[in-house]
């Protein structure tokens, strides 16, 4: 909505307002400096909500400014828009939960995109009907564009359907000579690019290069799936601020360049992040067929050996520890149960107990999930240790409680390269002494594999709701 805001106020006619390009720009510059101190700010979460706040800062003075300074000509259309997508934008903010926040980023990464190609499509029918007509820069700009755009709104939509399940399976979508027709496609792409550039008053073939690049991005996305979306969502993430930086060329606009570039960065580095700690490479994201070969040891064979567990039996792990470390996954973000750790965690330091958190970079469905849930109830960020760190103390651990996580303890990623999470570093939650699983059912994570871990000598599973779980255990550690 704010960068639609943005390019609304660029693409009205000059009336009135400020016109001095000079304060423009350095108000412009002030903005980009809040953006930049922002991620500064957002690294670390006893400064993230200041960095929230400046962020916001530096958006209300990048859109007021621009909305004094090109003269709109009216600006009812602009607030009618404002108070859609303020609205939208809210009812999104209150009623969609935490587990869903991938679709919703995904969903806004489209917006983005769409909102890029639309800008340049109105902004290239404006100037090339006029004299002198568009320049090299404009044409470039705009057919870039129109290409990214079209990828990330389509690309973002499908990546969103395949979180939520709607229409489209969240497993990857595969058919005959798939790779040959998207190089196929890229390459049309391609060559119609170059005829609008070089042809800036043939302005429909910008409609069609937008058609097939939305083809495109549907392409692209469909043979994705399993534990690779959240990075396509992060790659996403990116290419949207690739389009917004293209449309601020078109619009002669600094600020959108500025932003557009920062989101681009960022989401590139985060996508970078990502496939670290999953121990991939973005191309092999991008073109391999991760997190469709489910095949290997069914549930029957692996779950042999389970032993189911009961609050009573777990608290007396705790009589003789020294050290418990709790591993929070997607299930802890499902059962909300963040305040019942807080609780447990409080309890069992009470008794001398030392209590740290096992973080893995992709538990949950969010970079950053158990960290969010983790803060809101309070527990002190020194006790939240990285997976690296952790792993390096696990051997000298007491009780490993895994809570609602799955993937991210699973040790087939270390024995099985055919696995679909072959190689992922993972939380050695079972080189503790005693393992504590507490989760529903034997049902799998995310990548869709029994894990092995749950039929360890050393684990024991608390079947139940988390919270439930932990009220109970709460309630047995009280009563021992
Ligand atoms: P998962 O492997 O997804 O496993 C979560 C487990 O939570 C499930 O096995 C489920 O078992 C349990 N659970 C669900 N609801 C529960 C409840 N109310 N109480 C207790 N347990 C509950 O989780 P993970 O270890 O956090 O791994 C994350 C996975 O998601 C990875 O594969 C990752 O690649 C992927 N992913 C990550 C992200 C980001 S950016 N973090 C985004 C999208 C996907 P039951 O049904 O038996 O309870």
């Amino acid at each position: 909505m704010t960068m639609t805001a943005i390019q609304a106020g660029h693409g009205a006619a000059e009336a009135a307002g400020i016109h001095h390009p000079g304060i423009v720009n350095l108000i412009y510059l002030v903005a980009a400096v809040c953006f930049i101190w922002t991620f500064k700010l957002l690294a670390h979460p006893r400064t993230a909500v200041r960095g929230n706040l400046l962020g916001m800062l530096g958006m209300a003075l990048a859109i007021g400014i621009t909305l004094m300074d090109r003269g709109i000509t009216s600006y009812t259309l602009i607030a009618v828009g404002l108070i859609l997508g303020a609205g939208a934008g809210l009812f999104m903010a209150l009623t969609v939960p935490m587990t869903s926040m991938p679709q919703m980023v995904g969903v806004l990464n489209g917006f983005g995109g769409g909102a890029s190609f639309l800008v340049a499509w109105a902004e290239l029918l404006r100037v090339a009907g006029a004299a002198p007509g568009p320049g090299l820069q404009f044409m470039v700009a705009t057919a870039l564009s129109g290409i990214i755009g079209g990828v990330t709104f389509s690309g973002s939509a499908v990546a969103a359907d395949k979180l939520q399940e709607w229409l489209l399976p969240s497993k990857p979508i595969w058919f005959p000579r798939q790779q040959l027709i998207n190089a196929a496609l890229a390459a049309v792409v391609a060559v119609l690019a170059w005829l609008l550039i070089t042809h800036p008053t043939w302005t429909a073939i910008y409609f069609l290069l937008v058609v097939l690049s939305l083809v495109l991005g549907v392409l692209l996305v469909i043979p994705i799936g399993g534990a690779d979306m959240p990075v396509v969502i992060c790659l996403l993430n990116s290419y949207s601020g690739l389009a917004a930086a293209a449309t601020g060329f078109v619009l002669n606009n600094n600020m959108l360049v500025i932003a557009g570039s920062l989101v681009g960065a960022s989401g590139l580095i985060l996508t970078k992040i990502m496939c670290k700690a999953m121990n991939r490479s973005m191309t092999n994201v991008v073109f391999g067929r991760f997190g469709g070969d489910t095949s290997g040891p069914s549930a029957d064979d692996v779950y042999r050996t389970v032993k189911a567990s009961s609050p009573e039996e777990v608290a007396m792990l705790f009589d003789n520890a020294q050290r418990v470390v709790i591993i929070p996954g997607y299930g802890m973000a499902v059962s909300q149960c963040q305040h019942a750790v807080r609780d447990l965690t409080n309890l069992l330091e009470s008794k001398g107990v030392e209590v740290l958190f096992g973080i893995h970079p992709v538990a949950g469905r969010m970079p950053g999930h158990m960290n969010v849930l983790l803060a809101e109830a309070n527990i002190a960020y020194d006790k939240m240790k990285e997976m690296d760190e952790v792993n390096s103390l696990l051997e000298q651990t007491d009780v490993a409680i895994v809570l609602g996580a799955n993937d991210t303890v699973n040790p087939i990623a270390r024995t099985d390269p055919k696995s679909p999470i072959a190689g992922m570093p993972i939380i050695d939650a079972d080189k503790a002494r005693t393992v504590v699983v507490i989760k529903r059912s034997l049902s799998p994570g995310f990548a869709g594999i029994p894990n092995p871990l749950f039929a360890a000598d050393n684990c024991l599973m608390l079947f139940g709701d988390g919270k439930k779980a932990l009220v109970d255990l709460i309630a047995a550690v009280k009563e021992g």
